[in-house]
């Protein structure tokens, strides 16, 4: 790719992101393309690999002081450690404080979601309910405990998977999210997505499924298959993540028929992380 194509590219991609209410960028532009150059030249030497991720990770997560002072081959991928500082400085100084939408003023607390900042699997939900919001925890309540028999199904423990949410405030009554809220506050939900780098993410119904990729297509239809998501929010840049779409644990306490289902999702993601699937 020409350089000239790249910054097309980068302008395409920004447009695109400014629709969906992108006001700051994660990265900066120059990491951005630096990413994508690096990410080019590792594709020409190694065509074969599932993601080019190594390269592009080295460089979306170095700190602006490690690329002045560091080595001029910055480390490969993020630390645990590194990842869980991101993590919290992204709670402490954005979401805790967070009034980009009327959720703000209905809410206990925030809830930025809880487990494994290194996590090879991620969930992701809608929203706080009740009980997240008054303990400030993800998946605490009723579809909290199924997600979590969800998870020891899988042979994984809830300390071993990160869990989070589309919306880090709970809508009044458990409504659904509004439009606009989804657009004030999925920017964080990217950016936790971004610094975890899971190898495979998990969207527990419409919203989460909607909104990371972006489709309007029903949970029915997307679901029993892995879906790209890209990090980079730009299509073919970066690293790859396969995303499976599921029933969400509430509406499967609702509608226990759609467990089945729910398993054979479940047990596709285990095949990709090579987790032993039990004979039952
Ligand atoms: N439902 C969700 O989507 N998220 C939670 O955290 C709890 C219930
Ligand atoms: Fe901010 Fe998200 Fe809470 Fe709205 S829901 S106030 S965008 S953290």
């Amino acid at each position: 790719m020409e350089a000239i194509e790249i910054i097309a590219t980068i302008r395409q991609f920004l447009r695109t992101e400014r629709q969906f209410g992108l006001q700051s960028l994660p990265i900066a532009p120059e990491e951005m393309a630096r990413a994508m150059l690096l990410a080019k030249s590792k594709r020409a030497v190694d065509a074969s690999g599932p993601r080019a991720q190594t390269v592009v990770s080295a460089v979306t997560r170095s700190t602006p002081a490690t690329l002045g002072s560091g080595p001029s081959v910055p480390p490969s991928g993020s630390s645990a450690s590194t990842k869980q500082q991101r993590l919290a400085k992204l709670d402490e100084q954005q979401v805790r404080g967070c009034t980009k939408c009327a959720l703000s003023t209905t809410r206990t607390q925030t809830v930025f979601g809880q487990g494994n900042p290194d996590a090879r699997l991620v969930f992701v939900g809608e929203a706080p309910g009740f009980e997240e919001d008054k303990k400030g925890l993800a998946f605490v309540g009723r579809a909290g405990q199924l997600l979590t028999d969800m998870i020891k199904a899988m042979g994984l423990t809830r300390e071993e998977v990160f869990i989070c949410n589309v919306l880090k405030c709970r809508p009044p009554g458990n409504r659904d999210p509004l439009a606009d809220e989804i657009i004030a506050c999925s920017p964080y939900l990217l950016e936790q997505l971004s610094v975890i780098e899971p190898e495979v993410i998990i969207a527990l119904g419409a919203p989460a499924s909607k909104t990371l990729l972006r489709t309007a297509q029903s949970i029915g239809r997307l679901r029993g298959r892995f879906h790209d998501y890209w990090i980079s929010g730009a299509e073919g840049v970066g690293p790859r993540v396969p995303l499976m779409p599921t029933y969400h644990p509430a509406y499967l306490l609702r509608n226990p028929a759609d467990k089945r289902k729910t398993w054979e999702d479940l047990k596709m993601v285990m095949q990709l992380l090579g987790l032993k699937i039990p004979q039952r």
